[in-house]
């Protein structure tokens, strides 16, 4: 493994699919503050409030409109800006709204990331490519053991086969394309492909519609009380910024890998919670009712919905191993993280430099 102290973003050459939406919003910040030169590539924000707007976000990078299905706007935006690394976070991310439109959700998170993919390989500049999968990816067995890399892939809805999908399509461009074995070789490439599987990720600036935290938010504002399906369902939630620790890290390992340790990079990492975050719905809604405050109400919903995992647990033994990542911020912190981060947008505070200050935050964590 390489140094990772020794690593700089400074300067380095980004592109980045997805910044107009919640996980890339926070990527392209927290690159933009390292110093790397991020160009994102996305569609319009699709919620209002949206963290792109209020964090201002096309401030510190250069904001690239246009869909990862279109082949000649992607590949243009893609190779004009030469990139040294590309993290692919682009995609139709919606359990529920997968059931109304699964052709939809295939094509931008199947085709899309061929294309993305695609992109790369006439984009001689990219050493390091980092696709952005989920937990959702595995079949699931309804255990309660965490999945591993090595489990296999499933999906029971559209969204989380096509994630599964997603995986299979990466796995195949980096054996055709870019095999490990001709990594730095005279007449190979120079291309490294991870994928990265994290688990339900919360965080301040997330409007989603059908996701936990947005509704209770989007209820305690409106003072009405929400209404929670699958109370009892186990997720690994984690905040925002671990998975993305995990996937900055895991680039910058592909970014310096030596030939003979690539197979152990170019691969896929779960990033998931401590065991003991891995917590049932209705432990969230409490959580978020009580740090709240303000008479929040949440009630059950006795319609349960489309079908959902009820048990889904990762096991990131290997992100721990071979990247020296572990999560630095507990749930319980996660939570109120999240109160404080939408309290200071009520009250008008200027959102860019308050989650910058929360990334901040996190880096002195993962200094202490
Ligand atoms: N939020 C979670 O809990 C979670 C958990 C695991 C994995 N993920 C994955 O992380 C990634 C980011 O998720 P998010 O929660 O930030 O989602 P989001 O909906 O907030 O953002 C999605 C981004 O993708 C862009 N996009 C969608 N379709 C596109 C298209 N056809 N062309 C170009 N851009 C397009 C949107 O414009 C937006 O910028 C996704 O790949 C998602 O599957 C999310």
């Amino acid at each position: 493994m390489t140094d990772k102290s020794a690593f700089s973003w400074h300067g380095k050459r980004v592109f980045l699919t997805g910044h107009t939406g919640f996980k890339g919003g926070w990527l392209a910040l927290w690159l933009a503050k390292l110093g790397a030169q991020v160009r994102g590539y996305a569609l319009d924000p699709a919620t209002e409030p949206n963290l792109f707007t209020l964090a201002r976000v096309g401030s510190v990078v250069e904001d690239v409109r246009g869909d990862i299905r279109h082949a000649d706007t992607l590949q243009a935006a893609m190779s004009g800006f030469a990139p040294e690394a590309v993290f692919h976070l682009a995609a139709q991310p919606l359990l529920r709204l997968s059931y109304e439109d699964p052709v939809g959700t295939y094509e931008t998170n199947v085709i899309g990331t061929a294309r993305v993919l695609d992109s790369v390989r006439r984009t001689p500049s990219v050493r390091a490519v980092v696709c952005v999968t989920t937990d959702k990816c595995y079949e699931n067995k309804e255990w309660e053991w965490g999945y591993r890399e090595s489990d296999p892939l499933g999906g029971y809805d559209p969204y989380s086969s096509s994630k599964a999908c997603a995986e299979i399509v990466t796995a195949a461009y980096r054996q055709s394309y870019f095999p490990i074995a001709k990594l730095g070789q005279p007449g190979g490439h120079s291309t490294a492909i991870a994928t990265a599987r994290a688990g339900n990720v919360i965080g301040g600036g997330d409007w989603s519609t059908d996701r936990l935290i947005p509704d209770l938010v989007r209820g305690f504002l409106a003072g009405e009380p929400v209404r929670i399906r699958r109370p009892n369902a186990i997720r690994p939630w984690q905040h925002v910024l671990e998975p993305l620790h995990g996937y900055i890290l895991l680039a910058q390992q592909l970014l310096t890998v030596k030939r003979d340790e690539a197979a152990q990079f170019a691969t896929a990492f779960n990033f998931g919670p401590w065991d003991d975050d891995t917590r049932p719905v209705s432990w969230i809604a409490e959580k978020m009712r009580c740090q709240w405050d303000d008479g929040a109400k949440w009630i059950l919903d006795p319609d349960p919905g489309v079908h959902e995992a009820g048990y889904l647990k990762l096991d990131a033994s290997r992100a721990r191993a071979d990247l020296g990542w572990t999560p630095h911020l507990r749930l319980e912190s996660a939570i109120e993280w999240i109160v404080k981060w939408t309290k200071a947008w009520k009250t008008g505070q200027d959102m860019q430099a308050f989650t910058m200050k929360q990334i901040e935050a996190y880096e002195s964590l993962l200094r202490s």
